[in-house]
């Protein structure tokens, strides 16, 4: 085992992160230019102080962009989302049933809440929203965030289903009832099945083509006849036509009725 490896083991032994599965050479490029910068001596000093200090292993999260998210990530892409993808779905199935996964810090979950609450009010949707970091679910489970982090909800929206205080913004239970969260690694874990529609945006850009490939596969699998997968902005899906998708829009993949 080389350093490196070694780093990604107790990576996940002490800090409960699994970078196994996550393209090496760019890993290791952006570890080691914010290890320069931070005047870390080695990975073992690096793993040190970040099982010291909390505020360093955010700083690594951040640094990755591991975490980020936003509240209507990419607004287009929602508008499609909104206005042809949804519709067809509630046409088939009244009450969908959705997974976000590689939720985050809570940030889709709750966009998808007040998109479904608000256009769609008639059906019974359910979210399962997961992660493999224990960190961001529990700050996902809180929900809430910093005002400034808050700008992509709509007005109307923001007034419905957010109080404002002296902590910063809290979503409210009318947007997290829907909504369950739950532990997943997607490189581990058993895929949870049956769903309408999945997003999966902003999670596999570290993987490895032939990672990319079994994940896909799954989350094929992962849908019913006539499902949709939702990826993010710069993620095409090579031979998703090999899997069984077809392209229901630019960034839609859907599967066969059956
Ligand atoms: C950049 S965030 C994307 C959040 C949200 N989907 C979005 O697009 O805004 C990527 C998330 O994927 C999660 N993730 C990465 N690898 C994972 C894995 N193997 N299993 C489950 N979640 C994973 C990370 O913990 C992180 O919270």
């Amino acid at each position: 085992m080389d350093t490196y490896e070694k780093f990604v083991q107790d990576l996940d032994r002490y800090l409960r992160l699994d970078l196994t599965g996550y393209k090496r050479p760019q890993m290791e490029r952006r570890i080691n230019t914010l290890m320069r910068n931070l005047g870390m001596r080695d990975y073992d000093h690096f793993v040190e102080s970040m099982r010291k200090d909390k505020a360093i292993f955010e700083r690594f999260l951040d640094y990755m962009t591991i975490n980020v998210s936003e509240f209507f990530r990419n607004p287009t892409q929602w508008d499609v989302l909104e206005n042809k993808i949804v519709p067809e779905l509630i046409k088939k199935t009244p009450n969908l049933k959705v997974w976000s996964a590689g939720c985050s810090t809570g940030e889709e979950p709750y966009t998808l809440s007040m998109l479904l609450q608000e256009r769609f009010p008639a059906g019974r949707h359910s979210i399962l929203a997961t992660d493999f970091d224990e960190h961001v679910l529990a700050k996902a489970k809180a929900g809430l965030y910093a005002k400034k982090n808050t700008g992509g909800i709509p007005a109307p929206y923001y007034k419905k289903y957010f109080d404002e205080s002296a902590d910063g913004v809290q979503a409210k239970d009318s947007l997290k009832k829907i909504i369950t969260f739950r532990h997943q690694n997607l490189l581990r874990d058993r895929f949870p099945d049956n769903f309408d529609l999945i997003l999966c945006r902003n999670v596999v850009i570290y993987f490895t083509e032939e990672i990319k490939r079994v994940l896909y596969t799954n989350f094929f699998k992962a849908l019913r006849p006539g499902g949709v997968l939702f990826t993010g902005s710069t993620e095409q899906i090579m031979g998703a036509a090999e899997i069984g998708f077809h392209s229901v829009a630019v960034f839609f993949y859907g599967k066969p009725d059956k």
